[in-house]
C-alpha cells in the first residue's frame, strides 16, 4: 500500500503535492518523492524516511512548476531506499510514474526490457512501467499508456507525467484505489479523498478498470480499452478528519472493513493462474530443503502469537510436520531443543517487537534458518530473517490488530500448502479444492462484514457485563483466544477464552445467570461435543451467542442467539470467525466510551522488553 497524488493547474504544484502526501502517510511512510515539470525540465526529488525529510529539503530549495506527481511509499518490491522511492523514470528521463500496488509479472517485463537495452536503477516493480512507456511511446502519451497497461498483470493505480506532453497527467485504476478531484482551472488525482479535500469537494471516484486524462481545464474518463465515457461527480460531505478514516469513526473499524482487500492482496501473485497450486516466489527453496525440516518452532507475541496457534494446526494437518508455538518473551529465555532440521518462524506485524527480534537472533545464533511473516518490508525482522513472507495488509494504525491477523493467517495457509505440495502430503483435487477455497475468502469476508449491525446490538447488551467467556474446540479455541484478547484490550472487560471441553475443570464455577458467553461452532468433527458444552453453560444460566456456519439450523435450538458465517473449509474458519469477534470487541468498546484506537496502557509496537 502506498499513496499517490497528482496536480495540474495554475498554482505551484509542490505545496499541493506535499500537502496531499501528508494526508496519505497512513498508507506508507518509508520514503517519499515528487516529480514536477517546468520549462522543459522534469525535476525529481526523493528522500528516504518520512515525508518530513522531503518537506525540509524542498523548503530550502522549492521546485517550480504547476504540474506534478508525488508518492509516499510502503515498500513492497525492494527495500526502503532513495533509489527505490518513487517517482520512477525511464532511461531518457522524459517519463515519470508513481504507482500504488503490485505488478505481478514485473520480473518477466524487466528481463524483456533489459534485453532491449533499458537500464534499471531500482529494485522496484514500478520501474518497469516508466521503461515500458518509453519503449512503447507512439508519440501520444494516452495511447502509449493504454498499450503499457495491456502488458501488465496485478494491482495498480498509476499517475503518469511526461516531458513530451507536459500539459497532462494520466491516471489509471486497476485493483488499487484512485480518485480525481475537480477544481476551477486545476485538477487533482490521489489514492484517497483526504489528499484533495482542502482543494475541492467534487470528486470522480474511478471504478475498477478506469483511467482518466487530466489537464488544467478538464478531466476525461475512459475504460482500459480507451473508450471515453461520462462519470457522475460525487460531492464529499464529510470533514477532513472523517475522510482520513474513509468515513469510519475509528481506524479500527476502517481496518476491519479493509480485510477483504488485504486478504486478496496477500493472496495475489501466490497462486498459479489455473487456481490449483500455491507459489511463493519469495522462497527459493528446493523440495529437498523443504523435506529436511522435521520440526517447526513458531515464535511471536500478542495477536501474532494467536495467528501462530492457527498455523500449528494447519501445518500439522496439511504438511505433517510437528509444530510448537511459543511466546517470544518466553522462548528467548529458554534453552529450546532444536536441531539443524528445525525451522524457526517468527510472526510480527510491525517487524520491530523486541522479544520477537531477540528470539530471531537467538535462533540464528543456534544455526537455525528463520522464516519471518511480517507486514513491514523494511523492518528489522524482515531485514534479519533468512526468508520473508510479506503480508500485504498495508499500514495498521489502530493498536488493536485486525487486518494484520487475517493476513498472517493467509500467509500461514499459503506456507502450509507450499510445504504440503513439496512433501506430497496433499495433491491433485484435494489441493485444488483448498486453493479455490482460499480464493473465495475475500468474498466471504465481505458477507461477514454485512452482519455488523447485528453484532453491534449484541455488543451493546454484552458491554454492561464485567466478564465475557469465549469457548471453542480445536481451531475454534485458537480463534476464541484472539476474540478474548481483542475484547479485553479495547473494552477493558475481563474476557477469558477456554477450550470448551476443559470448562468443567474450573471455569464453569464462574458461569452465573446472564453472563455473556460466545461459543464458536465451526469445527464439524467436534460439533456435537461443543453443543454438549454449550448446554452445560446454558444450564447454569449463561446467555449464549453462537457463531456457526450459515445453514446450520440445529444450533439455534441450544443457544440464545446465532450469528452465521459463510461456510468454508473447517481449517479456514478462523478467517471468517474472527471478524464477528473483532466487531464485537469494537462495538463493546464504543458502547463503553473508550478510546478505541489507543487503548490505555498499550502500544502498537513494543520495541522494549
Ligand atoms: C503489541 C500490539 C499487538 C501485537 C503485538 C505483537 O502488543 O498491541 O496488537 O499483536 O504487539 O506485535 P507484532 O508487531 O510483533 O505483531
Amino acid at each position: 500500500m502506498c499513496g499517490i497524488v497528482g496536480y495540474v493547474g495554475r498554482r505551484q504544484a509542490q505545496e499541493i503535492l506535499l500537502s496531499g502526501l501528508s494526508k496519505l502517510e497512513y498508507r506508507g511512510y518509508d520514503s517519499a518523492g515528487v516529480a514536477i515539470y517546468h520549462e522543459n525540465v522534469l525535476s525529481i526529488e526523493k528522500t528516504l524516511g518520512r515525508l518530513k525529510g522531503l518537506e525540509d529539503r524542498l523548503d530550502g530549495q522549492p521546485v517550480q512548476g504547476t504540474i506534478g506527481i508525488g508518492h509516499t511509499r510502503w515498500a513492497t518490491h525492494g527495500k526502503p531506499s532513495t533509489e527505490n522511492a518513487h517517482p520512477h523514470t525511464d532511461c531518457s528521463g522524459d517519463f515519470v510514474v508513481v504507482h500504488n500496488g503490485i505488478i505481478e509479472n514485473y520480473l518477466a517485463l524487466r528481463e524483456e526490457l533489459e534485453a532491449k537495452g533499458h537500464r534499471f536503477v531500482s529494485e522496484t516493480d514500478t520501474e518497469v512501467v516508466s521503461h515500458l512507456v518509453e519503449d512503447l511511446f507512439t508519440g501520444d502519451l494516452f495511447t502509449t499508456v493504454l498499450a503499457v497497461i495491456q502488458k501488465m498483470r496485478g494491482a495498480f493505480a498509476l499517475g503518469v507525467l511526461s516531458k513530451r506532453e507536459p500539459d497532462k497527467l494520466i491516471a489509471v485504476r486497476s485493483h488499487s484505489p484512485l480518485v480525481i478531484g475537480l477544481g476551477e482551472g486545476e485538477n487533482f488525482l490521489a489514492s484517497d479523498i483526504p489528499a484533495i479535500l482542502p482543494y475541492t469537494r467534487d470528486v470522480l471516484i474511478l471504478d475498477e478498470g478506469e483511467m482518466a486524462v487530466l489537464t488544467q481545464d478538464g478531466v476525461q474518463c475512459y475504460d482500459l480499452q480507451g473508450q471515453p465515457h461520462g462519470k457522475d461527480v460525487f460531492t464529499v460531505t464529510w470533514d477532513a478528519v472523517a475522510a482520513e478514516k474513509d468515513g469510519y469513526e475509528h481506524y479500527m473499524l476502517k481496518e476491519i472493513h479493509e480485510q477483504p482487500r488485504a486478504v486478496s492482496d496477500t493472496l495475489r501473485g501466490r497462486i498459479t493462474e489455473d487456481g490449483r497450486r500455491v507459489i511463493l516466489p519469495e522462497l527459493a527453496w528446493t523440495s529437498e530443503e523443504i523435506k529436511q525440516f522435521d520440526r517447526i518452532h513458531i515464535v511471536a507475541c500478542g495477536t501474532s502469537y494467536h495467528a501462530g496457534l492457527v498455523g500449528k494446526v494447519v501445518i500439522e494437518q496439511l504438511a505433517r510436520i510437528p509444530v510448537d508455538v511459543e511466546i517470544a518473551s518466553e522462548y528467548r529465555y529458554r534453552d529450546p531443543i532444536v536441531s539443524d532440521r528445525t525451522l524457526v518462524m517468527v510472526i510480527s506485524q510491525s517487524g520491530e517487537t523486541a522479544d520477537t527480534l531477540a528470539a530471531l537472533r537467538n535462533a540464528q545464533e543456534r544455526g537455525n534458518k528463520v522464516l519471518a511473516i511480517t507486514n513491514v518490508v523494511g523492518s528489522s525482522v524482515a531485514r534479519e530473517a533468512n526468508d520473508v513472507i510479506i503480508t500485504w495488509a498495508g499500514p495498521e494504525i489502530s493498536v488493536a490488530s485486525t487486518k494484520a491477523y487475517t493476513t498472517q493467517l493467509i500467509a500461514l495457509y499459503l506456507f502450509s500448502v507450499y510445504l504440503a505440495q513439496a512433501k506430497g502430503t496433499i495433491q491433485g483435487e484435494a489441493l485444488a479444492t483448498i486453493v479455490q477455497a482460499l480464493l473465495e475468502l475475500p468474498q466471504k469476508l465481505s458477507e461477514v462484514l454485512d452482519t455488523a449491525p447485528k453484532i453491534e446490538e449484541i455488543a451493546k447488551a454484552f458491554s454492561s457485563w464485567d466478564d465475557a467467556f469465549f469457548l471453542g474446540r480445536g481451531l475454534d479455541y485458537s480463534v476464541a483466544l484472539e476474540g478474548a484478547l481483542k475484547y479485553k484490550e479495547i473494552s477493558y472487560i475481563h474476557a477469558e477464552a477456554y477450550p470448551s471441553g476443559e470448562l468443567k475443570h474450573g471455569t464453569l464455577a464462574l458461569i452465573v445467570d446472564d453472563v455473556p458467553v460466545v461459543a464458536l461452532l465451526t469445527q464439524d468433527a467436534l460439533y456435537e461435543k461443543s453443543i454438549s458444552n454449550i448446554k452445560e453453560v446454558k444450564a447454569r444460566g449463561a446467555h449464549v451467542v453462537a457463531i456457526a456456519w450459515a445453514g446450520d439450523e440445529e444450533t439455534q435450538k441450544s443457544v440464545d442467539r446465532v450469528l452465521y458465517v459463510p461456510k468454508t473449509l473447517s481449517f479456514l474458519a478462523p478467517i471468517v470467525l474472527v471478524v464477528p469477534l473483532q466487531l464485537l470487541a469494537y462495538y463493546a468498546s464504543v458502547a463503553r466510551g473508550n478510546d478505541v484506537d489507543k487503548p490505555r496502557n498499550l502500544a502498537k509496537s513494543v520495541t522494549v522488553e
